[in-house]
């Protein structure tokens, strides 16, 4: 059976992750975050003790890289080379690295059939910064999810407050700003609006506003879930 793959791109914080992750439920979807492939591969480069700039060491990383994705009973769990990684995914040293490693053109082809194959799996919400550009450029349904870089900075900022209170906003902001940069300016796969794909500002949405958006793009268009 073909399965039917509705693509999120956008910018870091723009909310693609919890979107992605309710519209998919909405749907009866399974949800893919396809950082998370980027950021596993990072955890086995860092076990290995291996610098981000050695490509050829990272690129075989990636090459033997197995991933599964689980979203039983609305969690999403991450097994990396039979492992459950999804605890540590989000590590600062993992955050460190993972815009070195993402931006390497032998990584991305790696983690092309790797989307590919989840994707085969069971109809699919994915996001990221390349999906409806050049993973699933044929997908019906593609969107574009963004918001204004000092609300997204707002947003980050609050995340990480809680586990560090001495956390600067004027830091994350910056942060944030030359993540955007990295994103859109770098040679492979820059961030960039997909063709035919809906843009969505949520600055002043709502997670459930924002899919409910979402869903008025898709109705009468969902092939039925298994
Ligand atoms: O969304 P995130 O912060 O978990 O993404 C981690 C890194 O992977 C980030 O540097 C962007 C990159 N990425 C990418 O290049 N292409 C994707 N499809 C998904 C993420």
């Amino acid at each position: 059976m073909e399965t039917d793959v509705i693509t999120i791109d956008g910018p870091t914080s723009s909310g693609k992750n919890s979107v992605g992750f309710l519209l998919a439920q909405k749907l009866g979807y399974q949800y893919i975050d396809s950082g998370s492939i980027y950021r596993a591969g990072c955890i086995f480069v860092l076990r290995n003790n291996i610098d981000p700039y050695e490509t050829q060491k990272v690129v075989e990383i990636f090459k033997n890289l197995k991933i599964d994705i689980k979203n039983d009973n609305g969690s999403f769990k991450v097994i990396a080379n039979n492992e459950d990684v999804t605890d540590i995914l989000h590590s600062s040293d993992v955050t460190k690295i993972v815009p070195v490693v993402a931006a390497i053109k032998e990584v991305r082809e790696a983690a092309k059939p790797i989307k590919w194959d989840l994707s085969k799996i069971k109809n699919t919400v994915m996001t990221g910064r390349d999906i409806g550009s050049e993973i699933f450029p044929d997908a019906k349904h593609k969107f574009y999810l963004t918001a204004d870089v000092n609300i997204r900075a707002k947003r980050r900022f609050e995340q990480l407050f809680k586990k560090d209170p001495s956390i600067k906003y004027e830091q994350v902001l910056k942060d944030m700003e030359d993540r955007d940069k990295k994103d859109t300016e770098r040679e492979v796969s820059p961030l960039r609006i997909p063709d035919g794909a809906a843009v969505i500002d949520n600055s002043h949405l709502t997670v459930e506003q924002t899919v409910e958006e979402m869903l008025k793009h898709i109705k009468g268009n969902v092939i039925a879930s298994d």
